[in-house]
């Protein structure tokens, strides 16, 4: 997208340029007391989601711009156009089709002849195959013992999804415990093996590419583990009884020595933080059996054909998309936060925070000329009720106006005493206390002192996207996902920057690359004199 071609010069823009002004003055309160059917006309259902829009700083004049900018930007077009295969990746040359991963087995979709959506069943059906063998024990370690432990040895879109779908799916999760080793910090691997027996543990070595550095130092030291651990064992029979490979690089997998039949193959056209549906997930399917994956994969189904036939309004990624860009882009917030009312979902936002973050932190449109507006914001956040005893003072009362979305389940897998009402008493309670604050005179009525009022006092009109489901079952969490990531294309789309490249992470792994032999030598430094400095002081105190 060129210059002429950026959002801002859309009418949509100018229009929402125009909204903003007063938008930002906008009292919830006030839109609520003068619209009683405010909650049910901005309430959006996808599949088994249901989302309040309505304490959002909007109303219909802003919705209809929202649109238009959704229209006059092409989400819609765009969207068709990554589902049939084109290559909308352009700086890397691919197409984008992580939707492909999840469509049936009687669909098929034709890229250069041939039907992607058999080869992904393909794989799924001998990743089935595996984990069946290793969930029953019939697939056993190189000494005969059942393997009760399994490792995922990756990073980014290779670690933050299945941890996070692990997690979530605790609840469905049968006899085999999963492990998560990502940072290159040799701690992380330590204290993960420290209790783990090496004849009952199986290491999936996750990595698309097969090159990330952190990923291959982890999968070298777990070799190391696990030969040291079974010395009596034939080294090549240890080796793969213990390790299966994740991976599009069959020559890198082969290379490290893993069997390539133990390999579970994808393509370029996943990327990474878009993987956890492709072989990636393989530690969450040997934690809760192919079935359950399937639904899981079933769930974000859904939302690709919610996303691909709903009209915008009634389009819920796409209406979360505008609404951040309301935000982002014409109200000036930088960060959103993300707070799911369930532990289960502890790990959602750090997922997010990769999903969305190397997704639209960019700074140039698809043409490489800069953009004239801000792209994606700073992602974050952490489970209800955690986050009320630590961070959300400043979201209640901090200078700086933060949307959030508050993620909550209805009917809870598990309950003790009433717990679970109180957690989503206090989901509604923050919502209703963003929204709609606690003015001086409410203070005063309770009784405060003079001096105190406006300690006390909340201004109100903090917005909030509340989204319900029934329950956290697989489904319903591949729905959340492909919410998030349909989200994230419609911001990228009206943006017009590539959300599917990330080139801002390739300079500190370069520059990376070249400290690491001087950290060990006494070699001359050509750094700043900051750098040099930092790397002299590591050398002088390092004790080895
Ligand atoms: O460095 C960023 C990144 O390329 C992510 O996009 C990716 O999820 C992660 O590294 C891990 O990459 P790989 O799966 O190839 O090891």
């Amino acid at each position: 997208m060129s210059d002429t071609n950026s959002p801002t010069q859309t009418p949509a823009w100018a229009r929402l340029t125009e909204l903003a002004a007063t938008a930002r003055d906008m009292n919830l309160r006030e839109q609520f007391e003068a619209d009683p059917g405010r909650a049910e006309r901005y309430t959006v259902t996808a599949a088994g989601l249901t989302a309040d829009l309505s304490k959002n700083l909007i109303n219909d004049e802003i919705l209809d711009a929202l649109i238009a900018l959704g229209e006059e930007t092409g989400v819609a077009e765009r969207y068709q156009a990554m589902v049939a295969g084109e290559v909308i990746n352009t700086t890397e040359g691919r197409a984008v089709l992580h939707t492909a991963l999840r469509r049936p087995a009687t669909d098929s979709l034709m890229i250069e002849g041939d039907d992607v959506v058999a080869d992904v069943h393909e794989v799924l059906g001998r990743m089935a195959a595996v984990a069946e063998r290793i969930r029953s024990g019939e697939w056993t370690g190189a000494t005969g013992s059942r393997i009760r432990h399994v490792v995922n040895v990756g990073i980014g879109g290779s670690d933050l999804g299945p941890l996070m779908a692990y997690r979530a799916l605790a609840h469905y999760r049968e006899s085999i415990e999963c492990h998560f080793v990502s940072n290159v910090d040799p701690t992380h691997m330590v204290e993960t093996l420290k209790k783990l027996d090496p004849a009952e543990t199986l290491f999936i070595v996750a990595s698309k590419t097969f090159t990330t550095q952190e990923t291959l130092a982890n999968a070298s030291s777990a070799k190391a583990w696990i030969l040291d651990g079974l010395a009596d064992a034939d080294a090549s029979e240890a080796v793969a009884k213990h390790f299966i490979a994740l991976s599009t690089n069959a020559d890198g997998v082969g290379e490290f020595g893993i069997d390539t039949a133990n390999m579970f193959g994808f393509w370029d056209w996943v990327g990474g933080r878009y993987s956890v549906d492709s072989a990636i997930g393989m530690s969450v399917m040997i934690a809760i059996g192919a079935d359950e994956f399937g639904e899981f994969l079933a769930g974000f189904n859904d939302i690709d054909t919610h996303m691909g036939s709903a009209p915008l309004r009634e389009n819920l990624p796409a209406m979360l998309g505008l609404l951040g860009i309301w935000y982002r882009n014409f109200l000036g917030f930088p960060s959103h936060a993300v707070l799911p009312y369930s532990q289960y979902l502890e790990r959602f936002p750090a997922y997010l925070q990769q999903l969305d973050m190397e997704s639209n932190g960019k700074s140039v449109h698809l043409d490489g000329s800069p953009v004239d507006h801000e792209t994606g914001p700073i992602i974050w956040g952490e489970p209800g009720t955690n986050g009320q005893h630590a961070f959300y003072q400043l979201i209640h009362q901090g200078t700086t106006v933060i949307p959030a979305d508050l993620i909550g389940v209805i009917n809870p897998a598990q309950d003790v005493g009433g717990q679970h009402d109180l957690l989503i008493a206090n989901l509604f309670a923050q919502a209703e206390a963003l929204a709609f604050g606690k003015t001086g005179e409410e203070v005063a009525a309770q009784g405060a002192s003079e001096g105190l009022i406006s300690h006390r006092s909340f201004a109100g009109s903090r917005p909030t996207n509340m989204i319900l489901a029934d329950e956290l079952t697989p489904r319903v969490l591949g729905q959340l996902v492909a919410l998030y990531e349909h989200k994230v294309f419609t911001q990228g789309t009206v943006w017009g920057v590539n959300s599917f490249d990330q080139w801002g992470v390739e300079l500190g792994k370069e520059l990376a690359r070249g400290i690491v032999p001087e950290l060990t030598s006494d070699d001359e430094l050509d750094h700043d004199s900051s750098t040099n400095a930092l790397i002299r002081h590591y050398r002088a105190t390092r004790r080895r």
